[in-house]
């Protein structure tokens, strides 16, 4: 038995496959270095999709589809009180989310997938004060997630750093929320029973949860002379280092140098990248000398933030922002889960107290 699964394989995948020891990451038969960067996010959906659903549409189609879901689910946003906008953006865009009917259709999985694409920009103008920006269904999904949020159009390589980022979170084998996602999938609750786990899953700060914290630490060393102290007395007081180490990956994460490229052609950042890439340099340096025997590297967060903040997202979205591409590995899972039909019901060991004997 192992506490935390490792090892274990709970399912049979078209989808994707993580290779760790490698650092190699496929996707429906593609390195993600082949469709990050060079398909859109509409593309991608279409691609994990394919198979699931008799009546998927194709091409421009399948992104128009998109688009009307977008434009389906605002209806929602008019929910989004007071009481929501107080709460964390993850915990709002989840209370919207939940208003979705549950279903196993295509109608139902592409509501899901527009869903926290025009939830989390309404949540972050509301919370500055803002009136939410309707979906513009005549522009393609990342341009008008960004232009929701800021309200006017943005540059086409923003949109597309943006799509970069949404096609490499899509899908990442069994990760903790993937696994949730199937579970709630394999008892038949339906689809959007499925991603509302898979959201729970990924909020959490050793999963989705972790690049708002790699802002605040970078914000918090400050400059790159002061990132081996900062880090050695975060280390001492037992804190994880944010954006570092992999359940599955031994080797860097090839995620990372998928987002930093797309930063890098963003080109509006070079200095803070260069003082995120000194300051990983330090934490991978001081993470190989205190444990030298579990090679940890950077993982897919530490970009993420970098990314996410070039594209204005303030730090305490970015989940939110993981959720717009990672519900689409969601979904697919969900329907491979229910296409195998067998209900996931795992044993337990019983460690508690024995019963005393009749007497
Ligand atoms: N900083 C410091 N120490 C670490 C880190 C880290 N980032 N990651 C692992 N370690 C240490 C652990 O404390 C542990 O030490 P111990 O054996 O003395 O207790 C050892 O390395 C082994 O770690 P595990 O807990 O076995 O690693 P696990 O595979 O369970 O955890 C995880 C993976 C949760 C990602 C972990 O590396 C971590 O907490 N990282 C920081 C949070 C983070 O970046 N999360 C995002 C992950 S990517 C994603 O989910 C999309």
């Amino acid at each position: 038995m192992s506490d935390g699964l490792e090892d274990v394989v709970a399912a049979r995948t078209v989808l994707s496959e993580v290779d760790g020891a490698a650092g190699r990451l496929i996707i429906r038969g593609y390195r993600l270095e082949e469709l990050a960067g060079r398909t859109s996010f509409a593309e991608a959906a279409e691609l994990m999709l394919d198979g699931f659903f008799p009546d998927l549409p194709s091409g421009e189609a399948f992104a128009a589809a998109l688009s009307r879901s977008r434009v389906e689910v605002f209806a929602e946003v008019a929910a989004l009180d007071g009481r929501l906008v107080s709460r964390s953006p993850v915990e709002a865009v989840r209370a919207l989310m939940a208003r979705l009917a549950d279903g196993d259709d295509l109608a139902t999985a592409l509501r899901l997938l527009a869903a926290p694409a025009v939830f989390t920009p309404a949540v972050i103008r509301a919370r500055r004060g803002l009136k939410p920006v309707a979906p513009d269904a005549s522009l393609p999904h990342a341009a008008d997630i960004l232009r929701m949020m800021g309200g006017e159009a943005v540059a086409p390589a923003q949109a597309a750093a943006l799509d970069a980022y949404l096609v490499t979170v899509c899908d990442h084998g069994l990760n903790a929320s993937t696994f949730a996602a199937r579970v709630v999938a394999s008892t038949q609750a339906g689809l959007a029973s499925a991603v509302l786990a898979g959201l729970s899953a990924l909020k959490g700060p050793l999963h989705g949860g972790a690049p708002g914290p790699v802002i605040e630490m970078l914000d918090a060393i400050g400059e790159a002379s002061n990132a081996r102290p900062w880090l050695e007395a975060a280390l001492q007081r037992g804190d994880r280092l944010m954006g570092f180490g992999h359940r599955i990956y031994r080797v860097r994460d090839p995620r990372a140098d998928a987002l930093k490229r797309a930063i890098g052609k963003l080109g509006t950042s070079s200095g803070r990248l260069a003082y995120a890439e000194a300051v990983e340099a330090a934490a991978i340096a001081i993470l190989r000398e205190r444990k030298p025997d579990r090679a940890l590297q950077t993982n897919v967060e530490f970009y993420t933030a970098l990314l996410l903040e070039a594209l204005s997202f303030p730090p305490d979205s970015f989940t939110c922002v993981f959720a717009m591409g990672r519900t689409l590995g969601w979904i697919a899972h969900a329907q491979e889960q229910i296409a195998g039909g067998r209900l996931i019901r795992p044993q337990s060991v019983y460690v508690g107290p024995v019963p005393k004997q009749a007497a």
